[in-house]
């Protein structure tokens, strides 16, 4: 099998004109592009089906269909193929409603080589973003938001140093860490802290593509490469272009795709399920697992030599339990964050309460305390969080570490917690009207007032 490397394009060439045809074949073939030449436009739609040109170029004045039909039919096999109409020279007005039909751009025959090479070139650059939009639509509406790694543990500053030192490189990385602790967050500043920010960072969830998919969304498809496979597929390692591929959760992948997977690695280049052609790997890669892929090795699950060639730089990122330190000044931040976004006003957390966030276990790590975080702003808005927000779970603590707070103050921080939030409920039960506040709660009304005073809270902002 003729094998061939090809970074450049695939261009389909539709002219009734066969000497014309012949030529302009020929020139784009010795340009270094990937060419088919069709008289007859009915071959020339089949191919755009069957082929999956980058560009296909197209006569204007064609017996059977002309150049503007084909177009249209083009248009609907592939929304996304410019096409670029030949006219004759003089027919500018052609040229117009030519550029009207959704025709790409246009040349005048006869054509000057140059122009034509500068017209494919940005025709390829279109499509080429055009795919990555439309990955980028589905990579970044996981929600992607930029954020800092935080955390002033001696692990996360080397955790930092190292980011900044392999971000200049094109290593491939992987970065291990329980579920939650960050690898995500990791493999985006690897990204951003390199030359390659400003190209598409695109992630594919292994664990989440079923395994009969994998190969062909991380490489793309041929046309009926396999039942159902209509139309040809671009994959991942083709439209992340020369951006960055996150390979997340890569200890999922079945052991025949890890082969693959090594090769392409290897060789830089890689091949669309079904067909021929050799592109090239120009992406740096990322992966991630949470799994101890060492212990997968010895068990079979996961190919040795992938290990070897994935495990070349590894950042390993420690549990939040490991690091409980960091707990204040991740919580400080989210609690900011969460604000803004809940339209909440929580300023602080109490002594008591940063003492049992602090000394929880955290399994799910840093992504469980920011869904804690949410889950108490969203369902209580405290002024500040106390003890009694937070889940039993966080109370019966497994090994008891030592409480900061004497008992009385951690009574009285309680009390004062929970009093709070209770006549807040009364205030708003009641629209503000301290008598009814004062029947239901059993306290007079002086009394009621003192609190609220030293609280803050003002009854008539709860009126209406
Ligand atoms: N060091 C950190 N500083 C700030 N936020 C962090 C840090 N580590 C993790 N996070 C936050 O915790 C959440 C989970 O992080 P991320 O998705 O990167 O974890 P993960 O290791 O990929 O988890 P999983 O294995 O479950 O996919 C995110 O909201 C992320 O912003
Ligand atoms: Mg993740």
């Amino acid at each position: 099998m003729k094998e061939k490397l090809q970074g450049q394009g695939r261009i389909l060439v539709v002219d009734d004109d066969r000497p014309l045809l012949e030529a302009l074949v020929d020139a784009l073939e010795s340009m270094g592009y990937e060419v088919r030449g069709e008289s007859s436009p009915a071959k020339g739609l089949a191919l755009v089906g069957a082929w999956a040109p980058d560009v296909a170029i197209v006569d204007q004045k064609m017996p059977q269909m002309d150049g503007l039909e084909l177009t249209a039919s083009i248009r609907q096999i592939c929304p996304e193929l410019p096409v670029i109409m030949l006219t004759g020279f003089g027919t500018i007005q052609d040229a117009v409603r030519a550029m009207r039909a959704s025709v790409y751009d246009y040349l005048t025959k006869p054509f000057d080589l140059a122009e034509v090479e500068l017209t494919l070139h940005r025709a390829l650059e279109h499509r080429r973003q055009l795919q990555r939009y439309k990955f980028l639509a589905e990579a970044t509406s996981r929600g992607a938001e930029n954020q800092w790694l935080l955390g002033d543990d001696p692990k996360m500053r080397a955790i930092r140093e190292s980011i900044q030192a392999v971000a200049g490189t094109d290593s491939t990385v992987l970065v291990t860490g329980e579920s939650g602790t960050g690898k995500e967050l990791v493999a985006k500043a690897v990204h951003t802290a390199g030359p390659r920010r400003e190209k598409p960072f695109m992630v594919v969830d292994c664990a989440a593509i079923p395994d009969t998919l994998l190969e062909s969304e991380l490489f793309g498809h041929a046309k009926g490469a396999f039942t159902g496979a209509h139309q040809a597929k671009t994959g991942y390692f083709e439209a992340v272009a020369d951006g960055t591929l996150f390979l997340d959760e890569i200890g999922e992948i079945p052991l025949p795709l890890q082969s693959k997977l090594l090769r392409v690695l290897e060789e830089k280049t890689f091949v669309r399920v079904g067909d021929t052609r050799r592109r090239l790997v120009e992406a740096r890669i990322v992966a991630a697992t949470n799994r101890d892929l060492a212990r997968e090795v010895e068990e079979g699950r996961f190919r040795k030599d992938l290990y070897y060639r994935l495990h070349v730089i590894e950042l390993h990122l420690p549990p939040l339990r490991e690091r409980s330190n960091d707990v204040p000044q991740l919580v400080d931040h989210y609690l900011k964050q969460l604000n803004r976004k809940l339209n909440r006003r929580t300023a602080e957390v109490s002594p008591a309460a940063m003492e049992l966030l602090r000394s929880y276990s955290w399994p799910g790590n840093v992504r469980e305390l920011v869904h804690l975080l949410e889950h108490i702003l969203t369902f209580h808005h405290p002024q500040a969080l106390a003890p009694i927000h937070l889940p039993s779970h966080l109370h019966h603590r497994g090994k008891a570490t030592l409480p900061r707070v004497t008992y009385a103050e951690l009574k009285d921080e309680l009390l004062e917690e929970a009093g709070r939030e209770y006549f807040i409920a009364l205030l708003e039960h009641y629209g503000g009207n301290v008598t009814l506040v004062a029947k239901h709660s059993g306290l007079n009304r002086r009394h009621i007032h003192r609190l609220l005073f030293k609280w803050g809270l003002d009854p008539s902002e709860f009126r209406g």
